[in-house]
């Protein structure tokens, strides 16, 4: 916890003056605690009370704050890492339903990519009305994390469901979810990653579009789950993953070498780089100089990379990334077989809104003798968390 960045929003129940204990466990934890309350909230309880706690101004509204941020709302969801509304109205979990922006607290949790933890504390009769039963099945089918309440004596003077729970249990239940998995402490991940750059001549090249990105959630995955991490890639624009031993390639042939090299060392290894089929026969020493006439150009064959690592697979898991137009269900399966993989992960690449480039994706996991596995369209980190849980059920 002590890395994490949390953003507590404190909406107006009863139950405020219990948010104030929460607070005090994250910063006693050595989170870094900021907090924004609604108008409703600053009834019940003085902003005061959690900027002594926290050691930083209370967001309230969107002007300019001591800490001189101008896009304020969107500042704070930049900085955040954990989420937490608390005590949540049956009024937040609406707007934040219907995705409505109103007041700092709505529109800085509509801007707010990471992680939300919401903890709703209401009146037993509001607790069971359909429009709010209905928001919080909308909020859950959003991937935000909704903590039952308890059961007990409400500040309406009878017992009933709908109390907002201790605060050091809702600090373990968060605590919990957010914990990274270390599932993969002690395994070697071998990963490729990007295009690869085919010479031409000193200064031109043969390459393809992929822009590395599933590679490098890949990478990063492993990394947070405890593997030692070997990421290969060709050229991107993106930035090395952190806590990865990162090898940079150019051509195919540099990829075949140093993946042959590092394979017998390795637990499971994913090919996950766009390799050029091709490469040119003969790379001119000096730059080609235009003269007027049509230029031919001999491409010669990659080697099959993969395949060729199916070949020499002793106990290794092998996953191989396969991007098909047509026929992709018995196109991949062939894959699988052909290459003596563990498993294929498959991406329909004639779909613009995913794969190649985008940011998000939508694969399908292929597996001898299993049905294919759909991973509906999410982020790519989300993606590769799923497809080392794969790996794990694999293993
Ligand atoms: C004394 C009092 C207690 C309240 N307690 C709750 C509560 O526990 N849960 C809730 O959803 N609303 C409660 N409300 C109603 C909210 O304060 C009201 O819906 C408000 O508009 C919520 O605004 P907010 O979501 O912007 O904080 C209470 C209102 C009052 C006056």
């Amino acid at each position: 916890m002590s890395t994490k960045h949390v953003v507590i929003y404190i909406t107006g129940g009863i139950a405020v003056y219990k948010a104030a204990q929460l607070v005090r466990e994250f910063v006693k934890a050595g989170a870094q605690v900021k907090v924004a309350m609604t108008d409703a909230a600053q009834t019940f309880v003085s902003p005061q009370t959690f900027a002594v706690l926290t050691k930083n101004p209370v967001y309230t509204d969107f002007s300019a704050n001591q800490q001189r941020e101008f896009v304020s709302h969107i500042e704070l969801a930049d900085w955040t890492d954990i989420a937490v509304v608390v005590p949540a109205t049956a009024n937040i979990i609406a707007k934040m339903a219907l995705g409505i922006a109103d007041t700092f607290v709505s529109t800085a949790l509509l801007a707010t990519a990471a992680p939300k933890y919401v903890i709703p504390a209401m009146n037993e009769k509001m607790w069971q009305n359909a429009a709010t039963k209905r928001n919080l099945a909308t909020l859950k089918n959003d991937g935000i994390a909704v903590m039952e309440p308890a059961e007990g004596f409400l500040a309406e003077g009878y017992s009933g469901k709908g109390r907002m729970p201790e605060p050091l249990d809702i600090f373990k239940w968060i605590n919990n979810l957010s914990a990274e998995k270390q599932d993969l402490a002690g395994r070697k991940v071998l990963i490729s990653a990007g295009p690869t750059v085919e010479p031409i001549d000193p200064v031109r090249y043969l390459s393809n579009h992929s822009s590395g990105k599933m590679g490098y959630a890949l990478a990063n995955a492993a990394a947070k789950r405890g593997a030692e991490v070997t990421l290969v890639s060709g050229p991107t624009r993106l930035t090395k993953p952190a806590g990865v031993k990162f090898i940079q390639i150019q051509a195919a042939a540099e990829l075949q070498e140093t993946m042959e090299k590092n394979f017998s060392k390795s637990d499971i290894v994913i090919m996950a780089a766009a390799v050029s089929d091709y490469h040119v026969d003969q790379v001119a020493p000096q730059k080609i100089k235009k003269n007027g006439q049509d230029l031919e150009l001999h491409l010669v064959s990659n080697p099959d990379i993969l395949a060729g690592l199916g070949q020499i697979k002793k106990g290794q898991i092998l996953v191989g990334f396969a991007a098909e137009t047509e026929n992709l269900l018995a196109n991949g399966n062939k894959k699988l077989q052909k290459k003596n993989l563990d498993l294929l992960v498959l991406n329909d690449v004639s779909r613009t809104d995913i794969g190649f480039n985008a940011e998000d994706n939508e694969v399908r996991l292929l597996r001898a003798r299993r049905e294919p596995r759909l991973i509906a369209k999410s982020s790519k980190d989300q993606i590769a968390n799923q497809i080392f849980d794969e790996i794990l059920n694999l293993a």
